[in-house]
């Protein structure tokens, strides 16, 4: 109890960096000098890049690393993209990359979006007379418009703005609960700071308008106004990302008719519709693709992740995200998925490694990046659902995963050299990647790779 008392501080906030660094590593670590050594060691080299860095979030002691990769050969709607993709888990890049390629010459994966429609709301209660609301409704919306202008200005001019404001009476829910249901176009921009500006704008438009209104003259001034936030949920930021071939094309998989793979393939997906178990896992797969291309353009990860689960549940089940079709000879695998995306504001141009990813994509339009990051998600679980349905997981995931277990083994250039050549032609384990380590090592016969 005393020793946990020493562990917690007062005005750690306001501590410099060093400062900082230096009661993290005195207070919970063995080897305090290695600890500050380590994390500065992770500082970026350029003071002005890290103090960017430092910017993004609060109580920042260093930078926390995870691999930079591309996929290439992504052909989209007929133009070739080389995919930057931010992912610590083995595989995934790979398993990209080979449903990229594997796509390239069946005409790539096509993109449709559907909307692009972004959603806000003003929760308030209110014990008024809501008939009486609802008839001077027009006067309020025109109200909040003329009041928010100011605000929307600029996103009217590039084409957005605010699309349609609704009045909701959520009484039958909840005593006294209103919403005011807001739509928006954000064009190029994720939009969260635009439209909880305007919501919240719009909040005080509201209470005022209520408070003074003449129709509501003699009635008590009690409107309260909860919140004012947009929902993450945004059904209606839609992008289907699909590819179709003869099912004949699809070739044989490793002894694997294309005919037994495709409804083998179609039978996955069917399973991943009807069982939640399996469509959690599934999904997982599809945002492996998913999350690795919005952590590498600086997107919100963990937006564009509720939101896909939400959409997943639309009908009161949880399902996959993906569908599959084998009619007339034709496979048909397609993915329609809700993505909140921006390629300005935000960090996506103040990232360094974001700004470079958006420029390696041909520095797209959010509309054009929806696309993109689709066709990711949709490639991955092709890939996943290729190797679950022909060898299993394990082959290809494990062949990847080799260098981590080389790495916790702590195998030297020699070791790991012979361990790859080894492994091509053998089953990688946790043990038998060890055993075989042991083995050479007590043997001591280490011999030389050219
Ligand atoms: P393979 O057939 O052994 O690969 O597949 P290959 O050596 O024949 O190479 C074919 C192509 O794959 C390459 O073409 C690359 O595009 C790519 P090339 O570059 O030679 O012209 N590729 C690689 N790219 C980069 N680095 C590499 C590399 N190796 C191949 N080292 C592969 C191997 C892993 C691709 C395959 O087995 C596969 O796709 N497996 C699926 C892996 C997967 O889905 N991993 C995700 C983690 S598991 C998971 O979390 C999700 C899951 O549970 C979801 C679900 O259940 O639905 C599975």
């Amino acid at each position: 109890m005393g020793q946990d008392k020493q562990k917690s501080v007062r005005g750690f906030s306001k501590l410099s960096k060093t400062d900082k660094i230096r009661w993290i590593a005195e207070n919970f670590f063995k080897e305090p000098e290695l600890v500050k050594k380590e994390l500065i060691s992770f500082w970026h080299p350029n003071a002005d890049q890290q103090k960017i860095l430092d910017g993004f979030s609060e109580n920042t002691l260093s930078n926390f690393m995870l691999p930079y990769g591309v996929a290439p050969n992504f052909i989209i709607n007929d133009k070739t993209y080389c995919v930057p993709m931010v992912i610590e888990e083995s595989s995934v890049v790979a398993a990209a990359s080979s449903a990229a390629k594997f796509w390239s010459n069946k005409g790539g994966f096509k993109t449709e979006i559907i909307g692009t429609t972004k959603i806000g709301q003003v929760h308030f209660t209110w014990q008024g007379d809501i008939s009486k609301l609802r008839k001077v409704f027009p006067e309020l919306k025109e109200k909040l418009l003329e009041d928010t202008s100011h605000i929307t200005a600029n996103m009217r001019k590039r084409g957005g703005g605010i699309l349609d404001i609704e009045l909701l009476d959520l009484n039958h829910l909840e005593t006294d609960y209103f919403q005011l249901k807001v739509s928006f176009e954000t064009c190029d921009s994720m939009g969260a700071n635009f439209i909880n500006s305007n919501l919240e704008a719009f909040g005080k438009t509201l209470s005022q308008f209520l408070a003074t209104h003449p129709v509501f003259e003699g009635e008590e001034k009690n409107v309260t106004i909860i919140m004012a936030i947009l929902s993450n949920f945004t059904p209606d930021c839609l992008v289907r990302a699909s590819v179709e071939c003869p099912i004949a094309e699809l070739g044989d998989f490793e002894g694997m008719s294309a005919n037994v793979f495709a409804s083998k393939f179609k039978k996955a997906v069917t399973i991943a519709r009807i069982d939640p178990y399996r469509a959690t896992t599934h999904n997982k797969g599809i945002f492996n693709g998913i999350d690795a291309v919005v952590l590498a353009t600086a997107n919100d990860f963990r937006a564009i992740e509720s939101c896909g689960h939400a959409y997943a549940s639309k009908d009161g089940q949880y399902r996959s995200l993906s569908q599959c079709s084998l009619e007339n000879g034709i496979f048909k695998f397609w993915l329609d998925i809700p993505l909140a995306v921006g390629t300005v504001g935000g960090l996506t141009r103040l990232h360094p490694m974001a700004n470079r990813s958006l420029e390696m994509l041909g520095n797209p339009t959010a509309r054009e990046l929806m696309g993109i990051i689709a066709s990711v998600g949709l490639a991955q679980n092709f890939a996943a659902l290729k190797s679950l349905v022909t060898t299993g997981i394990q082959k290809g995931h494990m062949k990847m995963h080799l260098l981590n277990i080389l790495n916790h083994m702590e195998a030297n250039e020699n070791e790991t050299a012979q361990a790859v050549i080894y492994f091509e032609k053998n089953m990688v384990s946790f043990s038998s990647v060890r055993d075989f380590i042991v083995s050479i090592r007590e043997n001591k016969t280490i011999p030389t790779i050219k």
